[in-house]
């Protein structure tokens, strides 16, 4: 039986990640952060698995990882998905975010070649580190793929960047099997209510429940035109596992190809509640604007297409409404 350490269990990628190794029977070792309230609702349903253990730990805390290892050292996969992942929230809390985004990552690599851990790594790369390299022309069809340039715009993409090259760097030095996913934005219904689209659809779920209620607090966002390519995240996590299981450690990206404003999501998410006009429904409020925006994401997955066998199985529609109906309902 292969053992996998998720750290970032008790996100939207660490769930459902454990419920596909818990399903292709590894055994998974969940680490979670040491919350004042419950943070495992979204791992509930695995909680009395057999096969699954949570243990308590922060990746800003190397003693932490390091105790973790020494208890499981015969690991096989050790997937990094903790993150603070708020992109908004890391202008506010740069600090932070380097520590948890940034250094949380060095802390998991260097504690591996310390302890002479001999297992895969997955590091949770992100799209967000394309930053500003939009002026790829749109009329040209081109795509953000693995050769493309980072250009941060965030504190959250420079930590994000950072743990990038530590990985490569850590494969190239240390010879560590590591692997980073670039993954493209990816939502569903376990998404945090924070992020655009699942704010959407839980203000929509919230809204029907009141009968439609024209007095109903209004759904207040910020930039309705940036575009990004939006897949399913159950999806994405199949290719995390997918690049630990190849004989060479590399990196890839990962979406869907297609890109649609935060204004189109609005049009197909109302639509499917009826309203075919929500601009009475919305506020455009200073608030929930940026500093500094990514305005344009566009991947091109032709590497993990070909490499993993990797395609998205959701088309950005289905997306939309798999979430609309899990909030309405
Ligand atoms: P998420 O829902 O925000 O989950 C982040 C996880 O990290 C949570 O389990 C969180 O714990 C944990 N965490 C935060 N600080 C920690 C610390 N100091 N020590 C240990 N754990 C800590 O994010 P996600 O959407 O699942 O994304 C997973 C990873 O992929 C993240 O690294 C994210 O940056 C990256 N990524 C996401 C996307 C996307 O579109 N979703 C795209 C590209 C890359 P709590 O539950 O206690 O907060
Ligand atoms: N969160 C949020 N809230 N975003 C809003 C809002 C709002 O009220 N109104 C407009 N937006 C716009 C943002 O300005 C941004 O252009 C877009 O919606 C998407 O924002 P998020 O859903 O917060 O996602 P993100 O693209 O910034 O970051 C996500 O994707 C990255 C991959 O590209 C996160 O999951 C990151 O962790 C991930 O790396």
């Amino acid at each position: 039986m292969k053992k996998a350490i998720i750290f970032g269990i008790t996100g939207q990628d660490g769930s459902h990640l454990a419920d596909l190794l818990l399903e292709k029977e590894y055994e998974v070792v969940g680490v979670s952060r040491r919350a004042s309230t419950d943070n495992t609702q979204r791992i509930k349903h695995i909680l009395s698995n057999e096969n699954f253990y949570l243990m308590q730990g922060d990746i800003t805390d190397a003693y932490s990882v390091i105790n973790i290892f020494k208890k499981h050292s015969n690991v096989d996969e050790i997937y990094n998905l903790a993150a603070q992942s708020h992109v908004a929230v890391s202008f506010k809390q740069p600090a932070l975010t380097w520590d948890i985004t940034g250094k949380g990552c060095l802390n998991i690599l260097q504690s591996i070649v310390d302890l002479g851990i001999d297992a895969r790594f997955y590091q949770a790369s992100s799209s967000e580190m394309f930053g500003r390299n939009y002026d790829i022309d749109r009329s040209q069809n081109k795509f953000q793929n693995e050769d493309t340039k980072f250009m941060p715009q965030s504190p959250y993409a420079i930590a994000k960047c950072a743990a990038h090259y530590m990985t490569t760097l850590f494969r190239e030095a240390y010879g560590i099997h590591s692997s980073a996913g670039i993954l493209f934005n990816h939502e569903g219904e376990r998404r945090g209510e924070t992020f655009v689209t699942r704010k959407i659809t839980k203000w929509i779920g919230d809204w029907v429940k009141s009968g439609k209620d024209l007095n109903f607090p209004k759904l207040r966002l910020g930039n309705l035109e940036a575009f990004r390519d939006w897949g399913y995240a159950g999806d994405y996590v199949e290719a995390m596992w997918m690049m630990l299981q190849q004989d060479s450690p590399q990196d890839y990206v990962i979406c869907t190809g297609k890109t649609h404003t935060i204004r189109e999501f609005l049009d197909v998410a109302f639509l499917h509640v009826g309203m075919e006009d929500w601009s009475d429904l919305v506020v455009q409020d200073p608030e929930f604007y940026r500093p500094a925006e990514v305005d344009y994401l566009r991947g091109d997955c032709s590497k993990a297409n070909k490499i993993l066998g990797w395609t998205p199985k959701h088309s950005f529609e289905d997306l939309v409404k798999k979430m609309v109906e899990h909030d309405v309902s």
